[in-house]
């Protein structure tokens, strides 16, 4: 495979978004993927807009910004990403669409596109079964929020070849990302360790008898964190959180790994954290 090139990104929700945000920082000439061009515009203005705040802030030329922005193209049309050297898929998480989807992008892309998925907590394996290249599909997975979190864990699959991995590892690099290939086990390397420890958090608030922002200040100034647990979860989204949970819980049978029920009902209840407007806080 030559030089990476081209990338795609399919879903351009928070982390498809920030995916393509960095790679058109990289130079990277961007495809960004949604089901209606609305909702592609609609990302590529926010991403046009957190590069104008770097600009504010003087952390980017104005000049570099506009060429950034100038290389994504938005589509709502699979097939314009026949080209792409790299697809990253961060669409739903859920193991079927994920599949039929990584179907489509085999029949669509050239045979030495490297497909990549970010999926935080199915197997690579599951994906990369759907498709007859599994040794081309490999787990890519940024964190949120993508710009601004340094690592990318590299995952490697059962049937991923070593030059895939190589590759993904590079791109991770040009991103400017701190990149741990990992194998492909349930939670990778991070989400292990940390969906049990914040499900830990999540029971300690019912526990404890301490409210939401006490616990935040206590894993702040007590542990370190730079965000405490209630607001992260609120950024990650709680469904993802509940979804992630539910996923490693599967896998694992680690009580601890359980969504406590307290987030399931949150979940029920539509309040999702940030992006709904109300999870542990209220949002405007
Ligand atoms: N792109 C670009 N810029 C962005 C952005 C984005 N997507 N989102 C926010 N920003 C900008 C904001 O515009 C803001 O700037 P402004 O207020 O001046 O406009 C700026 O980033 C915030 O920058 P700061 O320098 O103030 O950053 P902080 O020091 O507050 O750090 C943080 C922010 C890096 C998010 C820090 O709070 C942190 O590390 N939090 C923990 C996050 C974490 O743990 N994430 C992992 C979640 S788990 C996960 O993702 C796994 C998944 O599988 C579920």
């Amino acid at each position: 495979m030559s030089e990476i090139r081209s990338i795609g990104v399919i879903g351009l929700g928070a982390m498809g978004a920030g995916i393509a945000q960095l790679a058109v920082e990289a130079g990277y000439d961007t495809i960004g993927r949604e089901v209606s061009v609305d909702l592609g515009e609609a990302a590529a203005g926010r991403i046009g807009g957190f590069l104008t705040r770097k600009v504010e802030k003087g952390k980017l030329e104005q000049a570099d910004r506009d060429a950034a922005v100038a290389r994504l193209r938005v589509t709502d049309d699979l097939s314009d990403l026949a080209g792409c050297d790299l697809v990253v898929e961060a669409i739903v998480e859920a193991l079927e669409p994920k599949q039929e989807l990584f179907a489509e992008l085999e029949r669509l892309c050239r045979p030495d596109a490297i497909l990549a998925t970010n999926t935080s907590a199915l197997s690579v394996t599951e994906i990369a079964a759907a498709t007859t290249r599994p040794e081309r599909v490999v787990g890519m997975h940024f964190f949120n929020p993508a710009p601004l979190m340094p690592l990318v864990e590299v995952v490697q699959a059962e049937l991923t070849s070593p030059e895939t991995v190589d590759a993904a590892a590079a791109v991770g690099e040009k991103l400017g990302k701190v990149v741990v290939r990992c194998f492909d086990t349930p939670g990778f390397v991070v989400n292990r360790v940390l969906i049990p420890l914040l499900n830990d958090c999540i029971r300690v608030l019912d526990e404890a008898r301490v409210t939401p922002e006490a616990l935040d200040a206590a894993m702040r100034n007590g542990a370190g964190w730079p965000m405490g647990p209630c607001t992260l979860v609120d950024l990650v989204g709680i469904d993802v959180h509940v979804h992630a949970s539910e996923a490693l819980y599967e896998k694992l049978r680690e009580p601890r790994m359980a969504p406590p029920p307290r987030i399931v009902a949150m979940k029920n209840a539509g309040l999702l954290g940030r992006k709904s407007g109300r999870g542990f806080y209220s949002y405007d």
